[in-house]
Order: C-alpha cells, then structure tokens, then sequence
C-alpha cells in the first residue's frame, strides 16, 4: 500500500503546470514598432483600425480598393511609403492623398486605372517616387502632375505609351530616373527628346520596345547617366540616333530569343561620334571580331560581352588599350590565353564566370596585367592540380580574387605567392586538394577575407591556415572536422585578428573549452546547423558582444552555470534546437524571458519537450515548478499515513519488547 500512495504522491508533486500563450493575431504583421506594417494579401477592403495612427511604412498589396478618396488614408498622416500594388484600384477620386504631406514613395503597381482625379496627388509636397507599372496607362498626361516637383523617379513599365514626350511644364528639375520598360514605342523624335532636356543625369529606360527611328540628331549634346535599349534588335538605328550625345552608361544588350543573328561591327563606327564610359553589349553574337572591330571604343572604360558568344579575341586589336572593367562571362573560351590579356594592359577589372567550356587556365596568360585588382574565375570548371602561381603570374596588384564552384584544385605551399596583396580569396564550393603540411595561404599578409565553405579542407592538418596575420572574416561552412570535434590544438588558432567565423553545417558535435582561446576580438560566431549540446558553449566564456547563431543544433538543457556566458553576447539565435521546457530548465527558461531583446527569430524558436508542449514558442511557456495545490494535498495524506504507520509500528515493536522481557 504504502509504494503505491508514495508514487502517486511523486507524480503530483512534480507535475508542473503549463500555460501556452498563443498569440493568434492574422492581420498585419508588424515589422517595425508603430512603424511599418505588412497587410498582403488578407483580403482587406479598408486600412484596418489596428493600424496605429503613427504608421509610416505600409505594404498592402493584394487587397481590394476599387475606388480610393480623401477618407481612405486620411488616418495616416505620417505615411512615408505606401504600397497599393494590384489592389483593383479604378478610381482615385480627388483629394486622396491630401494628409499624406510626407508620402515619399506611392505604388500603384497592377492597378487597372480609369481615372485620377487633378487633385488626386496634391497632399505629398515631397513625393519623389511613383509607380504606375502596368497600370493600362496609354499617355503620360493621364498623370495628374503639377504637384510633383520633387519627383526622383517615374515607372511606367508594361503600358501602352508610344511617346516619351512628357507633357509640357512636367516638373523635370529632379527626376533621375524615367522607366518606359515593355511599352508600345517605336519612334524617337527630336521634340520627344528635347522635352527631357531639363533632367541632367537621367536614367531613361526603354528596355522592350521595339525601337525601329530616331530622328537624325534628336540626342544631340544631351547627357545621360544612362540609357537602356535593351533588346534593340537594330543597333545602327541606335548608333545613328545617339550621334553627339553624351552616355554614361549605354545598354543594349538583347534578349536570347530575340536575335541570334552575327552582329555587324560597323556600326560600332557610330561610337567614333558619340561619348560613352560603359557599354553592355549582352547575348549578341560576335563571331569573327577583327583587330579592327573596336577600333572606336577607346573612350570606352568599361565593356560587359556576357554571352557574346565569342571562342577568343584575336591579338592585336586596337581600341581597348584604356579599358579598365572587362566582364567576359558565359562566353565560350577553351584557355584563359584565348582573351590575348595584352589588347587591354589597363585592365583593373576582370570577370570570366560562368564560361560555358571547361577552362584552362595555362600559363601566365594574365602577366601584362599588372594593374589588375579584382579577377573572378568562378563557375569555369576549373581544375588543376598545382594551382596558382604559374597560372596568375605577376598578377602583384591583385586583391581580390574568385575561384569559387570550381572543380578540384591542388594547392600547395604558399600557393599565391605570385599575388601578395590579396586581400579577399573566395574558393567556396571548389574542392581543394592540399599536398603539403604547409599552409598554402602562407604570406598572405593582407588577407582579410577568405572563404572556404564546402572545400572539403583537410582540418586535421593543424597548419593549413598558418600565415594570414590580418584575416578578418574565415568561412569553413560545410567543412568536416576529425570526428566532429574541434580539439584543443586546431587550425583556427594562429588567426588571432579574426572578427566573423562561420562554422555551420559543419557536422560538430563537440568545440573543446580551449578552442578558440587565442580567438580574441571575434564578434560574429554562426555555428548553426551542427550537433552541438549547451557544453561547448563553454568555448565562448572569453568572447563578450557577440552575434551568436546556435540554430539547428542539439541543446536541450542550458544549465545555469553556462547562462552568463550567453548573457554577456550581443544577440543569439536558438531557434530549432530541442529545447526543453520543463521544470528541469527553469534557469534557461527564465534567462530566455528576460533576456528577449537579445534573442533573435523568437518566433521561430519552439518548445521540444515535453510532448504536451511541442511546438510552443519558448517565449509563451510560463512554467511554474512550486509544488501545486495537488502535491500539497498528496504531501499532507502522505504525511498522515506515515505517521500512522510509524504509530503502528512503535506499537507494535513495544508490544514485542514487551512480551520478549
Ligand atoms: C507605440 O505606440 C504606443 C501607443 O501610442 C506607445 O505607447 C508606445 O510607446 C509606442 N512604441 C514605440 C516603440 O514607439
Ligand atoms: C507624426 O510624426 C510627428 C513627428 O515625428 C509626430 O510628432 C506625430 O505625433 C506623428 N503623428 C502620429 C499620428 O503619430
Ligand atoms: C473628403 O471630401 C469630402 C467631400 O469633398 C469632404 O466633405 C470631407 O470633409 C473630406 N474629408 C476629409 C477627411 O477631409
Ligand atoms: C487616429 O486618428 C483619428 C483621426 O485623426 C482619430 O480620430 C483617432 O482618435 C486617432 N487614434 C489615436 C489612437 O490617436
Ligand atoms: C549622376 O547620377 C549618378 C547615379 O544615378 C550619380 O552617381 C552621379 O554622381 C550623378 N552625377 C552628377 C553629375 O550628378
Ligand atoms: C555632330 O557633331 C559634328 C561635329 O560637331 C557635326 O559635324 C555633326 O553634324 C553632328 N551630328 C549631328 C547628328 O548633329
Ligand atoms: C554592315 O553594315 C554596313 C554599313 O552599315 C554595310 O555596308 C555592310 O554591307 C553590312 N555588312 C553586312 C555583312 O551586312
Ligand atoms: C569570318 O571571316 C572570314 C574572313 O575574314 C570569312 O571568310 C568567314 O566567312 C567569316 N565567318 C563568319 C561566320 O562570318
Ligand atoms: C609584370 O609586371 C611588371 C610590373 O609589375 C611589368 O613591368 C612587367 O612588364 C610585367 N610582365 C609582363 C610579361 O608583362
Ligand atoms: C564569387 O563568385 C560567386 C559565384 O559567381 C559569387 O556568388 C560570390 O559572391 C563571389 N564572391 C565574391 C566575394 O564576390
Ligand atoms: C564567400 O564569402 C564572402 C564573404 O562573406 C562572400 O562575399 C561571398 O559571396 C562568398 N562566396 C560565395 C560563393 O558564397
């Protein structure tokens, strides 16, 4: 009898008595206190009242407000930005916007317009951004203008304009960027152009519409910080109408579906008259380039030839000799020696990425490059097995440099010997095969970035990141360490300038205390996505300040010991761990309550244990581990009983000394 009534008495005494405070609230999402507020796509016909009146930012897209007036908004007199795309708006009747004096940017984006009314926009005196992006729009006077005399940018992108010709007295003095993507304009003439000539350093978009004339001269001694005929398929139309213009950066590449005839190169020659800084001459085919093709792009400081096609640029060719920015991506090259580096000796910017043929990279095919300082190799299919030094001969300017998602590469000691001002060294994603117990990074003094995530780095070798005094920021994600422990002795600890390390999908289920002891200015560790348990929490007791990520590891349990060791951090994440909430937690489980503005993605960090609160947010658990009114009550009969019992007992013993006299 007695066992029976103790394990009853046991069971209430520890039961603990949970409450789950679930807030279901599915309107607007608060993304800033007071401030901004996300309302798509909730069906709303109106701003709903639990919008404060403070509100400044508000997205709402994706509801229903077919006709808008001077009652919609007018609760929201601090509104800044306002976002109304695809809301069936028809109607902006006259007066909407006249509280919003300080609405900054409007979208009415997907909107299928019929009427504004002239005074529709009259309230915000500094509006400086306005969408009407495919809104059915067929002629820029459908926009009710004279109040918009701080407007920046217009977008007007997928409607039936055939003109660019603003209507007369349009305020121009600020607008930078005027966006006519996607609409129904043919022909350019010179009133058309003239009438943006007060806009200096426009931006004009003409992207996607078929552009067949331009008036002789209508761009004559206009500047432009650009201008984009994206998917043009007459390029000597253009060259012809820009003739005497001034471009700061001129677009015309095409679209792969349009055009896959050979360009013809002269009508480059309308380069000779005109002035340009960047030109970005995407997917046109350019077979057969001569010496001669580019011999008008010598002002030219920047060329992008993404997708062109091309299988080598000839020696010799004149025009590019001041070029500074080459992007020769997705192109089709068989040999890095194939680009003749010595046509453009200035080059500080180099980017072959993404080559659609695996790369050689040869032999000091870049060595007349003495000037370059940024060289992006990624996505080529390199593979090699003693990488760099011959293949980046006198590159001594270098600093920063890609390799990243390539195919095997061999490094051995002081691999880039040929590059000692690198400073940025991404090979992310390249499987690198190191064949010396020597550190290949040795002398490099001023690197301060390098990425080595999914590198499959061999971190047994404790010397394989010896030599980078100033290292700032090292990423090993998704490398594995010896039996998913980092030890005492490890590779990391010569990297005593180190501020970011970033450990996740590393597969640890352990970090030694000592670890990352020499480790001292850190402010940024992730350690996301591994096996950890609260124990190698310990390796932080030195680090103060911290943005520390846990997420997706295996603490349950966070004895109060290890507590102060994450209150002294600056912001940490534990969300998808199996954390316990129960009693045997109470320590962490009060921490996480009072220390709330240090946690980040609480909404996503869930209860594990016990199964009655799985699934509840850490945040909503108030648990309460006195004993309760229950294990009272079992306490006192338990108390009883075992009196009783001992009453009996004395009893009886005294009965049986008595009759043993
Ligand atoms: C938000 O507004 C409420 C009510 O006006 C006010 O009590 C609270 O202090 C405000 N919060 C912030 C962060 O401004
Ligand atoms: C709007 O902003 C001003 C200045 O920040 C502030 O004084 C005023 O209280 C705000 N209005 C509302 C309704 O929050
Ligand atoms: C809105 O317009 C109506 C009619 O013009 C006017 O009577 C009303 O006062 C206006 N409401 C506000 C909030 O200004
Ligand atoms: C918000 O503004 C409206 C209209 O200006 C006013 O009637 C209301 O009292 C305000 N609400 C708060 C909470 O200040
Ligand atoms: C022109 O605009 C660009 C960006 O749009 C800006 O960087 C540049 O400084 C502007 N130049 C002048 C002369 O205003
Ligand atoms: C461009 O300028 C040159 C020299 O000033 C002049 O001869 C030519 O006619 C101009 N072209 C146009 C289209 O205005
Ligand atoms: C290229 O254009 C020039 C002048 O615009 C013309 O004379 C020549 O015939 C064209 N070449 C080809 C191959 O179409
Ligand atoms: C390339 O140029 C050569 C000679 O200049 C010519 O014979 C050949 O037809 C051209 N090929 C193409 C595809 O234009
Ligand atoms: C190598 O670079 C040096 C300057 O750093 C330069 O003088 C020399 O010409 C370059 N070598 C070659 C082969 O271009
Ligand atoms: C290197 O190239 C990859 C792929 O093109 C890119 O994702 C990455 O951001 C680049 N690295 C740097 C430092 O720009
Ligand atoms: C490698 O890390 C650097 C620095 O964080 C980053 O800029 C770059 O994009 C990363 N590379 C890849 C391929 O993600």
């Amino acid at each position: 009898m007695a066992p029976a009534i103790s394990c009853v008495f046991l069971v209430a005494l520890f039961s603990t008595s949970c409450e789950a405070i679930a807030s279901s609230d599915q309107m607007c999402i608060e993304k800033e206190t007071n401030k901004t507020y996300n309302c798509e796509n909730l069906g709303l016909g109106e701003i709903p009242g639990t919008l404060p009146n403070s509100t400044e930012c508000l997205e709402f897209s994706f509801n229903f407000l077919p006709t808008i007036q001077n009652t919609t908004f007018s609760r929201l007199v601090n509104l800044t930005f306002l976002d109304l795309t695809r809301c069936q708006i028809y109607w902006i009747h006259e007066d909407t916007f006249q509280s919003q004096h300080q609405l900054d940017t409007l979208v009415l984006t997907a909107n299928p317009l019929i009427f504004m009314a002239e005074t529709s926009l009259n309230g915000p005196k500094s509006l400086k951004h306005l969408f009407f992006i495919q809104t059915g729009m067929s002629s820029l006077d459908f926009i009710p203008m004279h109040n918009l005399k701080n407007l920046e940018s217009l977008h007007l992108g997928s409607n039936h304009i055939s003109s660019i010709k603003l209507p007369k007295d349009f305020p121009t003095e600020k607008l930078k960027v005027l966006d006519f993507q996607n609409n129904a304009i043919h022909y350019l003439s010179k009133e058309d152009v003239g009438s943006l000539q007060q806009a200096t350093n426009l931006s004009l978009n003409l992207k996607g519409n078929d552009i067949t004339r331009i008036e002789l001269g209508a761009f004559k001694s206009t500047i432009f910080q650009s201008l984009d005929f994206g998917g043009t398929l007459d390029l000597l139309v253009i060259f012809k109408g820009l003739q005497n213009s001034t471009v700061q950066s001129l677009w015309l590449g095409t679209f792969e579906d349009i055009n896959d005839e050979d360009i013809n190169f002269s009508v480059f020659d309308g380069l000779c008259e005109m002035s340009v800084e960047s030109m970005y001459l995407q997917k046109h085919h350019f077979f057969n380039i001569s010496s001669n093709t580019f011999h008008c792009f010598t002002s030219l400081q920047e060329l992008d030839l993404t997708a062109t096609h091309l299988k080598e640029l000839p020696s010799g060719i004149v025009g590019l000799k001041s070029l500074k920015k080459l992007v020769l991506s997705a192109n089709k090259f068989s040999n890095l020696c194939q680009i003749n580096a010595a046509n453009f000796p200035s080059l500080t910017h180099l980017y072959i990425k993404g080559n659609t043929k695996r790369l050689d990279l040869g032999t000091g095919c870049l060595e007349n490059l003495e000037n370059l300082h940024l060289l992006d190799l990624s996505h080529d299919d390199i593979e090699t097995s003693d990488c760099c030094n011959l293949q980046l001969k006198n590159l001594s300017h270098l600093q920063s440099l890609n390799l990243s998602y390539n195919e095997p590469l061999g490094l051995k000691t002081e691999a880039f010997q040929e590059c000692p001002q690198l400073e940025l060294l991404d090979l992310a994603f390249t499987r690198l095969r190191v064949n010396t117990a020597q550190s290949p990074f040795q002398n490099l003094h001023l690197l301060k970035v390098l990425n080595l995530s999914h590198c499959l780095l061999d971190t047994s070798n404790q010397h394989i990141l010896d030599g980078l005094p100033v290292l700032q920021h090292l990423n090993l994600q998704g490398n594995n360490f010896p039996n998913g422990n980092i030890q005492k002795t490890n590779p990391l600890q010569t990297l005593e300038s180190l501020e970011i390390l970033i450990l996740s999908f590393c597969d640890l289920s352990s970090i030694d205390q000592q670890a990352f002891i020499s480790l001292k200015i850190m402010n940024h560790v992730d350690l996301s996505h591994n096996r950890l348990t609260s124990s190698s929490i310990e390796a932080l007791s030195h680090l103060k300040g911290i943005y520390l990520n846990l997420a997706a590891n295996h603490i349950g349990i966070i004895p109060s010991g290890l507590l102060p060791i994450l209150s002294q951090q600056r912001t940490i994440n534990l969300r998808g761990n199996p954390l316990d909430c129960t009693c045997s937690n109470i320590y962490f489980l009060e921490w996480y309550k009072e220390n709330m503005q240090k946690l980040e993605d609480t909404e996503n960090t869930f209860c594990a244990n016990p199964p009655l609160l799985r699934g509840v947010k850490l945040s909503d658990v108030t648990l309460s581990c006195s004993i309760t009114a229950v294990g009272i009550f079992f306490l006192i009969v338990f108390l009883l009983l075992f009196t009783v019992v001992l009453i009996f007992a004395v009893k009886y013993f005294l009965r049986w000394k008595y009759q043993h006299i």
